[in-house]
């Protein structure tokens, strides 16, 4: 087992809401200090103050931001063991979507794809390769050689991705697809990467519909097999925390929902 240790420091991106939060809050509640990444200061450091941890202003698309507070968690709490990724920025649209306006097919715009997959897709590279080199510098955890855990997350699109989510799912599928190379590139320096594809969980996003749609709302809790509810966050977030201690879990990528399969629309 990886001991979660009083004091032990963690990355969590996208930390100022919903899943990353939740991973965060978690992480503290086990002993760790955290820094949470994220472009959201007055949540982020709200949050940070919170669990007793530190915020670092960091965008996940800019290499030099995510170098520095990377910088700024190792100066503040040492090498960071555990590095959970949920942070992401993407965009929305069909492949070909019909203009009303000139009466006929409009692609998907390239730069539109190009957003998403530097969102999504680049930027869990970044983080988790940023991570892994620190990671490596340091001394071993255990008699494995273990140095450190990485968690991706994905999404339940990345296998059943819907009209609409081209950008989303196949970005997405690509963050599940980094996993098994970079677990393997990673095996000398004892480092576990995997990914979590959550369902559909109550974040701030999903939970803006409840108020605006409550039809909407019952109709997606009643489409979930059992339990018949989105997912909480908390319920990401003890799966975060079994995946950074089992040193056995490696290279692989969970679903998380509540055995839900995602319609084309
Ligand atoms: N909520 C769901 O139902 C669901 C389902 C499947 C997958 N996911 C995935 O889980 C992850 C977290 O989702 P969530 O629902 O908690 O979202 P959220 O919107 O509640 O939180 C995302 C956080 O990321 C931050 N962020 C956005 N762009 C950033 C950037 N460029 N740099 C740094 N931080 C940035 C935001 O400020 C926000 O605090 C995402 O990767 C999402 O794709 C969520």
């Amino acid at each position: 087992m990886m001991k979660l240790v009083e004091g032990m420091s963690a990355v969590v991106t996208g930390g100022a809401s919903g899943l990353g939060k939740a991973s965060a809050q978690a992480l503290a509640d086990a002993g760790l200090k955290v820094t949470i990444f994220d472009v959201n200061e007055e949540a982020g450091e709200a949050h940070a103050r919170a669990i007793g941890g530190t915020f670092a202003r960091v965008d996940i698309t800019d290499e030099q931001s995510v170098a520095e507070g990377f910088e700024r968690a190792r100066s503040a709490y040492g090498q960071e063991r555990v590095t959970v990724h949920c942070a992401m920025t993407s965009r929305r649209g069909k492949t070909l979507g019909w203009d009303k306006e000139s009466g006929a097919y409009k692609r998907l715009a390239t730069e539109d794809y190009a957003f998403g997959a530097e969102g999504i897709l680049v930027s869990s590279y970044r983080i988790a390769s940023h991570s892994a080199l620190g990671m490596a510098n340091s001394e071993p955890l255990n008699e494995d050689g273990e140095r450190g855990a990485i968690v991706l997350t994905a999404s339940v699109a990345a296998q059943d991705g819907q009209i609409g989510q081209v950008i989303y799912g196949s970005c997405k599928a690509g963050v599940n697809g980094l996993v098994l190379p970079m677990a393997r590139d990673l095996m000398d320096v004892g480092i576990r990467v995997n990914s979590v594809m959550p369902g559909i969980f109550a974040t701030p996003l999903m939970l803006g519909m409840k108020d605006r749609n409550p039809q909407m709302w019952d109709q997606l809790n009643a489409s979930v097999p059992f339990p018949k509810r989105l997912g909480e966050p908390e319920e990401f977030a003890s799966l975060i925390l079994e995946i950074a201690r089992n040193s056995y879990i490696n290279g692989h990528q969970f679903r998380l929902d509540g055995a839900i399969r995602m319609p084309p629309k």
